[in-house]
Order: C-alpha cells, then sequence, then structure tokens
C-alpha cells in the first residue's frame, strides 16, 4: 500500500509541474507575438496599411502617421461615431502632443465618421 503513495504524490507533482510549464510557455508565446506584432509597423518605415480613398484621407495621411500605423483607426471603427472620433484627435493633441492642424480638423473628422465610424 505504502508503494503506493508516493509515485502518486511524485505524479501529481509532475503532473502540476507540466500545467505550471504549460501556463509559463504560452505566457511567453503571447509575448513573443505581441512583441512581434507590435514591432511590425513600427520597423516597416513606411505605410502599408491601405484606407479609404475618399475626401479627407490625405488631411488624415499628413496629420496621423507621424507616430503610429493608420489600422489605429481601423481597429476602432467599431467603437467610434463622430464625437468618439473628435475626442481621439483632441486626446493625441492633448496627451501625446500630436501636431494636428487646425484646418485640417473638420476634413479629418468627415472622413473618419463616414468611412470609418461605428455603425
Ligand atoms: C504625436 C504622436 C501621435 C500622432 C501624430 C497621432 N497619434 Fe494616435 N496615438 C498616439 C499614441 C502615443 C497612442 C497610444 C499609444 C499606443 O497604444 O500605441 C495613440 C493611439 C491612437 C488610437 C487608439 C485609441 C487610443 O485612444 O489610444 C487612435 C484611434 C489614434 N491614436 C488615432 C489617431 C488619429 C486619427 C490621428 C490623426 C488625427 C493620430 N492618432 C495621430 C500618438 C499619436
Amino acid at each position: 500500500m505504502k508503494k503506493f503513495v508516493v509515485p502518486s504524490a511524485a505524479s501529481a507533482a509532475r503532473a502540476a509541474m507540466a500545467r505550471a510549464t504549460a501556463t509559463r510557455a504560452s505566457a511567453v508565446l503571447a509575448c513573443l507575438l505581441a512583441s512581434v506584432f507590435a514591432g511590425v509597423p513600427a520597423s516597416a518605415g513606411e505605410e502599408k496599411v491601405q484606407i479609404v480613398a475618399a475626401p479627407g484621407v490625405e488631411q488624415v495621411r499628413a496629420n496621423c502617421i507621424a507616430c503610429h500605423s493608420l489600422d489605429y483607426i481601423q481597429m476602432n471603427s467599431p467603437f467610434l461615431d463622430r464625437k468618439g472620433w473628435e475626442a481621439a484627435i483632441t486626446k493625441m493633441e492633448k496627451a501625446f502632443a500630436a501636431p494636428i492642424k487646425a484646418e485640417d480638423k473638420e476634413a479629418m473628422l468627415n472622413y473618419l465618421s463616414t468611412n470609418y465610424g461605428k455603425k
């Protein structure tokens, strides 16, 4: 009887360790993937993301690609209506000191809410 105790405890420990290793491995993998994806737009050097060609697109290109990829616009289109986009542009200016041209704002807002506005 006694000799079964040790192996089963050991195998429980092994199983626990296997679980811990698997968790760690997937956490590491998630980190790696995140850094790989985060690195793509930054290291690409030129803008690869295609956004809709429509009035206002030039203003958006001119004001919005200095710091991050235009996929930020695509990613947020399910969530932002015109007010939301206005707040996003204000946040870029206030929080990140984006040099956004005042005269371009109206065109950008029209563009963003028409082409990337929350439906
Ligand atoms: C001065 C740099 C800069 C400029 C220029 C800039 N952004 Fe950003 N933007 C940021 C930073 C920094 C973040 C947040 C950090 C991150 O997640 O990478 C961000 C995040 C975003 C996000 C994600 C949501 C959020 O609020 O964090 C959206 C949408 C966005 N920017 C849209 C725009 C648009 C539209 C323009 C042009 C009008 C623009 N950005 C111009 C720096 C900038």
